[in-house]
C-alpha cells in the first residue's frame, strides 16, 4: 500500500541520488549549485540564507505540517488513498516525434520529481524550494493513454484502453475536457503546494509535449469534516457512500481485479474514467426537497436511502408505497446506478467544480450545459480493473434512464490506464520498457 505517512527527511536518500546523477552529468557549475543547496533547502531556505522560519514553527503546530503520502509502493497512490481536498486532472499530447527513449526519460524524471514532492523535498529543477516544504499530503497519480503503450509497448495496451462509445442521449462532449495522451493527476490538502507541483512537473514534460486540458477539483477543507465523512456534492447531496473500501477486500476486487470475473491490466495497475459533468445548478433550484430526493433516491439530510434512516442503512429497492409504486423510484439515480453483478461495482472519487463566471447574470435554461451564475459539476473520476466490463454497463444504464439527466450533462470524456506503482529504483511504467 502506498498510504504511508512518513517522516520528514526520508526522502533524503532519494536526493542524493539525484544531486549525484545532476553532478555526473552536468557541469562543475550546476553540480556545485545542487551541493550548495542540498543542505539549506533540507531546512527550508535558499543558499545563502536561513531556514524557513515559517515552516520550522508550522511543524510543531500545524495539523498539515507532517502529512504525507509515500509515492513508491505496488500501487500508486492518489486512488485508494484519502482523497486530499483539491484534485487537478492534467491531460497532456505529446508531440509527434515523441519516441521509446524520450518517453523513458521522461517518466523518469517525472516520477523522481513527484517522490521528492510528495517527501517535501524540492526538485532538482525547483526554483521555489520553499513552496514544497509543506506536501499536505500531496500524490502525484500518472495515467497512460494509448499514444503511451503504441510508443513503447503496443503489445501491452489494455483492450479496453479507448474512448467511451458516445452516450447520445445525454452526451455533449468537449474537446477540451476530453481525450489526451498522458495524464496527471496532483491531489493536496494546501492549494498552493498543489499550484507549485503542478507547475513544477508542467515544466519538465514541456520538452516533449503540450497541456491539452486541466481540470480543477475541490472537496471540503482538509479537517472541516470529521474523518470518514462523505462528501458532498455541489447540488448538497451526499456523494460517495456505495464504493468499495480498504476495510475489507472490496477495494481489490473492483480496482485492482482481484476477483473473479476481472483481471487487472498489470498487477497493481488500474484505470481511470474521467467524465466532466456540468451541473445546472438554476434548474436544480427549482425542485424542491422532495423531489429532489426522489431524483436520487436518497435523504438530502443525511444521504440516508428513502427506505432507511441512516447513511449506512442498505437501500430497499423492492419497497413499495401504500399505491404500489416502488419508493425508491424506477428512475432514481441509485436504482438505476445499482450493480447487479459483483464485478459491475466501480471506486468513485470525484472533485467538484466550480469556474468563475465572466458577466454572470440570468438563468441558465432546461438541459443547459453552461450559463447563469455558475458554472459547476463534477469531475467524475471511476476507478475500476476493467472499464468494459464495470463501468459502461453502468454509464449505459444511466444514459437510458435516470432522473438526474434533466440537470447534468456530461462535456468531457476520456479513460486512462493507471500503471502499477514503482519502487524507489525504478519510475512509473518502467515494466513496460524491459522488453
Ligand atoms: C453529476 C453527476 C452525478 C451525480 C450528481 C451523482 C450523485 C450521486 C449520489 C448523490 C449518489 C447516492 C449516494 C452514493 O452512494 O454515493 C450516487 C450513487 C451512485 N452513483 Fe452517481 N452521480 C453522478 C454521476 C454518476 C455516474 C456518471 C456514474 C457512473 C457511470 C454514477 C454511479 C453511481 C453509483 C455506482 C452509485 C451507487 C449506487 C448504489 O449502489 O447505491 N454516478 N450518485
Amino acid at each position: 500500500m502506498t498510504a504511508d505517512r512518513k517522516g520528514p527527511g526520508s526522502g533524503r536518500k532519494n536526493l542524493l541520488t539525484r544531486r549525484n546523477a545532476l553532478i555526473g552529468g552536468a557541469t562543475a557549475t550546476a553540480g556545485a549549485a545542487a551541493a550548495v543547496g542540498i543542505d539549506t533547502v533540507r531546512r527550508g531556505g535558499l543558499p545563502g540564507g536561513g531556514g524557513n522560519p515559517q515552516v520550522e514553527d508550522a511543524s510543531s503546530t500545524a495539523p498539515l505540517a507532517e502529512a504525507r503520502v509515500g509515492f513508491h509502493g505496488e500501487r500508486q497512490a492518489g486512488v485508494v488513498t484519502p482523497a486530499p481536498a483539491y484534485g487537478n486532472f492534467i491531460a497532456v499530447d505529446l508531440r509527434e516525434d515523441v519516441g521509446r527513449a524520450d518517453l523513458r526519460r521522461m517518466l523518469k524524471v517525472l516520477s523522481a520529481d513527484a517522490a521528492d514532492l510528495a517527501e517535501g523535498l524540492p526538485p532538482i529543477a525547483d526554483q521555489e524550494p520553499e513552496l514544497t516544504e509543506i506536501p499536505a499530503n500531496l500524490t502525484v497519480t500518472v495515467g497512460f493513454g494509448e499514444r503511451v503503450f503504441d510508443v513503447v509497448d503496443p503489445s501491452a495496451k489494455p483492450g479496453w484502453l479507448k474512448p467511451l462509445p458516445a452516450f447520445e442521449q445525454i452526451d455533449r462532449l468537449r474537446e477540451e475536457y476530453s481525450d489526451g495522451d498522458l495524464l496527471l493527476q496532483i491531489c493536496s490538502d494546501d492549494r498552493m503546494t498543489l499550484a507549485h507541483a503542478q507547475r513544477l512537473l508542467l515544466k519538465g514534460l514541456r520538452g516533449f509535449g503540450t497541456v491539452r486540458w486541466v481540470q480543477e477539483g475541490f472537496r471540503n477543507a482538509s479537517g472541516s469534516l470529521k474523518e470518514g465523512t462523505t462528501m458532498r456534492n455541489l447540488f448538497g447531496q451526499v456523494d460517495g457512500t456505495i464504493n468499495p473500501t480498504t476495510e475489507d477486500s472490496s477495494m481489490d476486487d473492483v480496482v485492482y481485479g482481484l476477483m473473479d470475473g476481472l483481471e487487472p491490466w498489470a498487477p497493481g495497475g488500474t484505470s481511470l474514467v474521467i467524465r466532466r459533468i456540468h451541473m445546472n445548478l438554476d434548474t436544480w433550484d427549482e425542485a424542491d426537497a422532495p423531489g429532489r430526493e426522489d431524483a436520487v433516491g436518497r435523504k438530502l439530510s443525511n444521504g440516508a436511502p428513502l427506505t432507511g434512516e441512516r447513511e449506512e442503512d442498505p437501500a430497499d429497492l423492492s419497497a413499495t408505497t401504500p399505491l404500489g409504486f416502488h419508493v425508491i423510484a424506477d428512475y432514481a439515480h441509485i436504482r438505476r446506478a445499482t450493480a447487479t453483478t459483483p464485478q459491475e461495482r466501480i471506486l468513485r472519487r470525484p472533485y467538484n467544480y466550480d469556474l468563475p463566471v465572466s458577466a454572470a447574470g440570468g438563468l441558465a435554461g432546461k438541459g443547459a450545459d453552461s450559463g447563469g451564475v455558475s458554472e459547476s459539476g463534477l469531475i467524475f473520476a471511476s476507478y475500476q480493473a476493467d472499464p468494459v466490463k464495470q463501468f459502461l454497463p453502468i454509464q449505459r444504464r444511466l444514459a437510458e434512464l435516470d432522473m438526474l439527466n434533466m440537470w447534468t450533462v456530461p462535456i468531457g470524456s476520456c479513460v486512462f490506464a493507471i500503471p502499477p506503482g514503482c519502487s524507489p529504483g525504478g519510475f512509473v511504467g518502467d515494466f513496460l520498457f524491459e522488453g
